[in-house]
């Protein structure tokens, strides 16, 4: 028996075809997926051309060829928009391209890869070029060059007429949801994904995903469907946000993220967080014990400061704060000032190894505490010192 599937019409003859992966908790087995994921495609029929944006990730290929074939015979695609080849998005267009013969639009590098990654053969291909159109018949398709967003090929589709743009990964954000559009699940929990997206996938790129946004200034959008997460029919809030998170700018606030084996770590953090917050300065502790990785990829996308917290183990640095500290510093947050708190029973290491770790970050080391034993209140007084001096700087920073 064949069970229709659903499927959305978001404007006059543009399709939302795409699938939820309801159970996926890991991506890259590194990003985690608290609310899962979808992978959205768009099917744009005009008068006399169809075209299909983007696929879905491998597993899913019947449920997305039911879902074309609901609204079109897959034959009958004339184009397949490439927008990006990470195998999320592009694994299945090989298989669309076989059934249908539609011709593969993407950009050069996207050819490149689709061959490389994808064994797509170039004679299937053709590549788009910057501000390049196809006219579906009353429906204009116009290929945005927007590169390192966050592979080097990748390319925007925005539909002029209706003043909609498919930015595949730019602008979106990993939930699944019975409901399409950002608007109806609520904007603030939209936002909150949004933005862990962005710490985790843009963050690195946001000089190119700045580039991007100021490309976009001239369009005209009226709403953005991207290729994971809902659909922006209300696009000001994340074109707002994004052009915050990719110029880098920070707020007055302070991430902590820390560890402690026998509470002494802890005892600290505390007595800095306390601190912090005394001086007006917000801060967020962050326990690696019992966060999830993704609210700190959030947090990183605007704190001035960093100040990471951890026992020395095995001669360095608490594991978990060395996976944190190596993330943090290829995620390429804009913090302005970073700090140290450790603590030790006989012998130190840590803070020279995280030293040697955040060597590629932008922000100044603004102090470190190191103490040996479990905290006197001596300690204490110091922690309490060097969190004034951090407030501080946080404080002046000139924003
Ligand atoms: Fe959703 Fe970069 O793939």
């Amino acid at each position: 028996m064949n069970i229709p599937k659903e499927t959305y019409e978001i404007s006059d003859n543009v399709h939302w075809v795409g699938v939820k992966d309801w159970n996926r908790r890991m991506f890259d087995r590194l990003i985690p997926l608290p609310e899962g994921t979808s992978y959205n495609s768009y099917l744009v029929q005009g008068k006399n051309k169809t075209a299909i944006i983007d696929s879905v990730n491998p597993g899913f290929e019947q449920e997305f060829k039911e879902k074309i074939n609901q609204i079109i015979e897959i034959e009958d695609i004339d184009y397949i928009i490439m927008n990006h080849a990470e195998p999320d998005h592009a694994t299945t267009l090989s298989e669309i391209n076989t059934i249908s013969n539609a011709k593969i639009l993407t950009s050069e590098k996207g050819k490149e890869l689709a061959k490389e990654i994808h064994h797509i053969d170039s004679k299937e291909i053709t590549i788009m070029e910057d501000e390049e159109t196809i006219d579906l018949g009353g429906k204009t398709l116009r290929f945005i060059d927007a590169p390192w967003l966050h592979w080097p090929e990748t390319m925007l589709t925005y539909y002029e007429e209706e003043g909609i743009l498919f930015p595949c990964d730019f602008f979106g954000s990993h939930m699944a949801r019975s409901q399409i559009y950002a608007e109806d699940i609520g904007k603030d929990m939209v936002m909150k994904l949004a933005k862990s997206y962005f710490g985790e996938i843009m963050m690195p790129y946001r000089l190119k995903a700045n580039q991007a946004m100021e490309k976009l200034e001239k369009e005209n959008i009226e709403m953005i469907a991207p290729s994971h997460g809902p659909i922006h029919k209300e696009p000001e809030r994340i074109i707002e946000s994004y052009k915050e998170w990719s110029s880098g700018e920070v707020k007055k606030k302070v991430l902590v993220p820390y560890i402690s084996m026998w509470g002494s770590t802890e005892k600290m953090i505390d007595t800095l967080v306390h601190t912090i917050a005394s001086e007006g300065v917000e801060i967020t502790p962050f326990n690696l014990a019992t966060s999830e990785l993704g609210g700190l990829a959030r947090e990183l996308v605007d704190s001035a400061g960093i100040i990471l917290g951890t026992p020395t183990v095995l001669g360095g640095s608490h594991p978990q704060i060395q996976h944190v500290t190596y993330l943090a510093s290829r995620l390429n947050p804009p913090a302005k000032y970073l700090g140290v708190i450790e603590s030790h029973g006989w012998g130190g290491g840590a803070v020279n190894q995280i030293a040697n770790m955040v060597d590629r970050l932008d922000g100044e080391v603004a102090g470190v505490v190191d103490i040996t034993g479990s905290p006197t209140d001596e300690d204490l007084k110091g922690v309490v010192e060097f969190g004034k001096e951090f407030a501080e700087k946080i404080k002046s920073i000139d924003i």
